[in-house]
Parts: structure tokens; C-alpha cells; sequence
């Protein structure tokens, strides 16, 4: 990730700067806790992308730092929103904003996180760009709406599933890189290529998300095992289990997720690695790397797309 963010290092510490400038208020509590979430760091994997895809597409100007910090603020937000709503304890190595001063003000904080995005959307003035972040926040939305209604239902089907994490997650990646190009002026197949390639990178990372709950280690994550268990989230790895599993393995993980409980996540991790259900979902974060790959092979040869090849690997061999 370092090597990755060298290529962007002057512009990317701009974006740093930018967000920190951005969160202030004369509200002490929506500083604090705003300071809280960002200064706990997080991978900036989002507008790295940004700064990557404008530059490889051959942008002059300064905008793709402030859509960097936009894009970084929509994921902030809906980071503070979606831990209160899995009821998450823990968030890049700490207790989460609703740990450590209740829901309440982890939802308001969140809200004004999100309209600074907006107002920093409207100083750049761009009218596309608004369309995309504006269609892409209300996608997140309705992914994070549809999970919920899908949570405790052990039937949940494959399909379904994708659609969720495409909502929840992909679209933000795809946000960030179709709006880089958007930017720097480029055609608009050029755009649906960008495009393409954040969409299949957020799949693979969402995918490998979803492996890492079963399959990572709670210190080097910064989040907890088995939440989506707990929250009863059927995952790939579990509807995977419930197709193929035995009997018994179908059995336990069914009653996990109708009861939203974790209280056999030690059986349920060795029936997900037996099953061969994490593999299955490793290799379809695969399948979505080569994808995101493909979509680059038009680019230029440069070292920004050199790195954005390597974002697409890193995000499948991630353990973090
Ligand atoms: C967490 O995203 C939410 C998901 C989409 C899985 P990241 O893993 O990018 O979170 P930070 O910003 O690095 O903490
Ligand atoms: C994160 O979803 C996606 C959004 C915040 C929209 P998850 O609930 O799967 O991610 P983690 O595991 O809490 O980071
Ligand atoms: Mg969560
Ligand atoms: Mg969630």
C-alpha cells in the first residue's frame, strides 16, 4: 500500500490536509468524534483511487483532491452509520464512535459528514461529478436497506447477494475511478472503463471482506471475527455452506442466521474452510480481479496504472 500511494504521495497528503481542514466545526462533539474516525487512519484505498485513475487519465488540474476528500467523507459516513447498525464494537484498531459515545451521536456525526462531502461537491462545480456521487449515495443506501431486510434469512440466494455488496460496496470504488476520469475530461468509453475497473475491484475487496470474517485475524484487521455472524449476515461463504455443506453444517449454519447468533462460530469456521466455501468466494474475488485488470489494458503504460494493477492484486491478497 505504501509503494501504491507514493506514486499520488504530494497530492495525497493534499487529501489528508483537506479532510482534516474539512471536518471543522464550532460544535465540540462533531469535531471530536469526526477527529476520532479519521485520525485512526483507515487505508484511504478510495481516493488513492481517485488521484490514481485522474492522473492516469492524464489530468492537469487540482479538483481530483477534492473529490478524493469527498469520496473518503461518503465512506466515513457511512462507516460511523453502518458500525451502529451491525452494532460493531470495534473499527481500525479501536472502539467504534458508538462504543465510545452511543449511537446518537454517531448518526448525527455521520449525517454531517456526509452533507461536507455535498458542500464540497458544489465548490467543485461539477455537474457529472455530482450526478455520480449523488446516484452513488443513494445506491449505498438502498445496498445497506437491502442487507438489512436480507439479514436473518437463511435463503437468501447468490444472486441477492451480489446485488448487495455491488450496492454497498462497489459502487463507491467505482465512484471514485469512473469520477477521476470524469475529471480529466476523458471520452465516455474511456469513463465506462474506469468505471468497470472500480466496480470489479470493490466486488473482489467486498468478497474478500467477507472471507476475512471468517477466515482473518481480529488485531491485524481492526475489526472483529464473526460479526457478520452475529448480525445473522448470510455472506457467500455461508450461503455457499448451506448449499453444499452436510446436513449438519446446512443445519447450524441455517440456525446461525435465522437466530442471528455467533454462538457457534468456532463450528461454523471449520465448516466454511471444510465446505470449501472460502476458497469458492476467494475465487470469485479472483474472477473480478482479472476483470478489473482488463479493464486497464487500454490505458496508457505509466506508473499510475502500473499501481492500480497492483491496488486490483492487493485487494484480493489483503489480510486487512
Ligand atoms: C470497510 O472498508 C468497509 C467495507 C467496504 C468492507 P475499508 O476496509 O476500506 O475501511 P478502512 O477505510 O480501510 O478502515
Ligand atoms: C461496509 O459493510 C459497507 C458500508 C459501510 C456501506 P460491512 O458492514 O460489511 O463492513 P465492515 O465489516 O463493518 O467494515
Ligand atoms: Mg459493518
Ligand atoms: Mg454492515
Amino acid at each position: 500500500m505504501d509503494a501504491i500511494r507514493n506514486a499520488v504521495a504530494n497530492d495525497f497528503d493534499a487529501v489528508n490536509q483537506l479532510i482534516i481542514d474539512e471536518l471543522h466545526s464550532d460544535v465540540g462533539l462533531v469535531e471530536s468524534i469526526g477527529h476520532y474516525i479519521v485520525d485512526a487512519g483507515g487505508k484511504r484505498m478510495r481516493p488513492i483511487l481517485v488521484l490514481l485513475s485522474a492522473m492516469a487519465h492524464g489530468y492537469q488540474g487540482k479538483q481530483h483532491i477534492e473529490l478524493a476528500a469527498v469520496i473518503e467523507f461518503i465512506h466515513t459516513a457511512t462507516l460511523l452509520h453502518d458500525d451502529v447498525v451491525d452494532i460493531s464494537s470495534l473499527r481500525r484498531g479501536r472502539p467504534t464512535a458508538n462504543a465510545e459515545w452511543g449511537n446518537a451521536p454517531s448518526v448525527l456525526v455521520g449525517d454531517f459528514i456526509y452533507s461536507r462531502a455535498f458542500q464540497l461537491l458544489v465548490r467543485i462545480g461539477h455537474m457529472d461529478i455530482m450526478q455520480l456521487t449523488a446516484n452513488t449515495t443513494n445506491r449505498i443506501a438502498e445496498g445497506e436497506v437491502l442487507q438489512l431486510e436480507m439479514a436473518g434469512k437463511p435463503d437468501t440466494t447468490e444472486s441477492t447477494y451480489h446485488q448487495i455488496i455491488e450496492r454497498k460496496t462497489a459502487i463507491l470504488f467505482e465512484a471514485a475511478t469512473r469520477g477521476g476520469a470524469i475529471l480529466a475530461n476523458s471520452s465516455e468509453p474511456e469513463c465506462i472503463r474506469a468505471g468497470a475497473y472500480g466496480h470489479h475491484l470493490g466486488m473482489a475487496f467486498q468478497l474478500i471482506d467477507d472471507v476475512l470474517d471468517y477466515r482473518g485475524d481480529a488485531a491485524t484487521m481492526g475489526k472483529n471475527l464473526g460479526d457478520d455472524l452475529a448480525e445473522g449476515k448470510p455472506t457467500l461463504p455461508l450461503i455457499f455452506t448451506m448449499r453444499e455443506g452436510s446436513q449438519q453444517q446446512r443445519d447450524l449454519v441455517t440456525h446461525a442466521i435465522s437466530n442471528k447468533t455467533a454462538e457457534n462460530l468456532d463450528q461454523i469456521l471449520t465448516a466454511v474452510n471444510e465446505t470449501g466455501a472460502l476458497d469458492y468466494t476467494e475465487q470469485q474475488a479472483i474472477e473480478h480481479q482479472s476483470l478489473a485488470l482488463a479493464a486497464l489494458s487500454e490505458l496508457p503504460a505509466n506508473n499510475y496504472r502500473t499501481q492500480m494493477e497492483r491496488l486490483a492484486v492487493l485487494a484480493v491478497k489483503r489480510d486487512h
